[in-house]
């Protein structure tokens, strides 16, 4: 059977560090464990256009395996090509780069590793929301520089203590952040979900659920969005949703860059509109070098966390979706049922309301 994965490369970095699983190098750790069993498994990280190893190897591969991180876009197209494909596995959690409706069509199922990086990226919410409002990327950027002025940094910084912070989504993610934000003393928890939380997890960390979106954000000084990007949430942050925010409010993002638009959330920023803007998902990675959200400043010269895709891929997070991919797929060479949980698109449907309640 034809293997292929995609996964990004990682140079001398994954030679030094074995643990850095997630890499062309170290292959997710399944590359002996295949060929024993007289598999062929393809790894590369070269994935745009027609001549590419990715695009030439999945018209024949039966088990494609993909990365967030460094998303190979199986389109429609591509799925009409891929004749003897019937298993997609994403390394990691949100499989908006495959086109799922198309993989419906064609009977191929799609399974994610979930939960398995959920801890890695609320913690780094969590950060992100702390570095914005407390104004850190210019005070560390100033100490570098060899400078030393407190007003200038001090003039834009606050206590996340008595804000009202939101997250649109509370799930595996949203809620992990709500929970980590409790011991905050913020002012009031939100969250915007089209499924509502059990009654005791909103109790837990007194969280409120707001059903209007444009209602949500003009109450929240902090949002986090934790959905996955299907029809219904991309270009959900518009320029017309922006303007719904308070003044000076700060957002972070982490889900997928394409909810947020490029455009409307650089004007936000660069207007004072938004007083921040931070996370690691870009609309098509890796960003190109000259994407607007890399270098856009408040007009104080702040408010930029942008880093690159990593928040879900720490060591610990890539040790846990390595093992969830081989039992995904030993589940599938040796015919066992798979763990619900990870079942994106079963055979002919999706198996999850996490795209969409349909
Ligand atoms: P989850 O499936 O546990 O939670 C998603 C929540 O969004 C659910 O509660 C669902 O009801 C809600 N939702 C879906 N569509 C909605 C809509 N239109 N309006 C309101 N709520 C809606 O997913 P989880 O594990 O929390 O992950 C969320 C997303 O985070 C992933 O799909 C992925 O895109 C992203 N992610 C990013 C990572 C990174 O490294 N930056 C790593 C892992 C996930």
């Amino acid at each position: 059977m034809k293997i292929l994965a995609v996964l990004y490369s990682g140079g001398s970095a994954a030679k030094e560090e074995p643990r850095l699983l997630g890499t062309v190098e170290n292959e997710l750790g399944l590359g002996e464990w295949l060929e024993s069993q007289g598999h062929e498994y393809f790894v590369t990280s070269d994935k745009e256009g027609a001549s590419s190893v990715f695009q030439k190897h999945v018209v024949d591969a039966e088990i494609l395996i993909t990365t967030p991180f460094h998303p190979a876009y199986l389109t429609g197209d591509l799925i009409e090509k891929a004749k003897n494909l019937k298993l997609c596995v994403t390394a990691g959690v949100g499989s908006d780069h495959i086109d799922l409706n198309a993989a419906i069509d064609r009977k191929i199922q799609v399974l994610e590793v979930s939960g398995s990086n959920v801890t890695s990226v609320a913690e780094h919410v969590v950060m992100s929301i702390l570095l914005l409002v407390r104004n850190f990327v210019p005070a560390h950027e100033m100490i570098e520089r060899g400078d030393w002025n407190v007003a200038q940094i001090a003039r834009n910084a606050f206590d996340l203590e008595g804000k009202v912070v939101g997250t649109i989504g509370a799930g595996r993610i949203g809620y992990r952040v709500l929970q980590r934000l409790k011991p905050f003393d913020c002012k009031e928890l939100l969250y915007y979900d089209y499924a509502p939380l059990p009654k005791d997890a909103a109790d837990a960390v007194g969280a409120r659920r707001i059903q209007d979106l444009k209602e949500f954000v003009s109450k929240c000084d902090v949002v986090t969005v934790n959905v996955p990007l299907y029809e219904a949430t991309r270009g959900l942050v518009n320029a017309e949703l922006l303007g719904h925010f308070k003044r000076g409010a700060w957002l972070v993002n982490t889900a997928r860059g394409a909810i947020c638009d490029r455009d409307a959330v650089t004007n936000a920023v660069k207007s004072g509109q938004l007083n921040g803007y931070s996370g690691d998902v870009w609309n098509v990675q890796p960003a190109p070098g000259d994407h607007p959200w890399r270098t856009m400043k408040n007009p104080l010269g702040g408010g930029n966390g942008m880093v690159p895709h990593y928040s879900g891929t720490t060591l610990n997070a890539q040790n846990r979706y390595a093992n969830g991919v081989k039992q995904i797929i030993d589940n599938y060479l040796n015919g066992r049922p798979q763990d619900p949980v990870n079942i994106i698109v079963g055979i002919g449907k999706y198996e999850t309301k996490a795209y969409g309640q349909r």
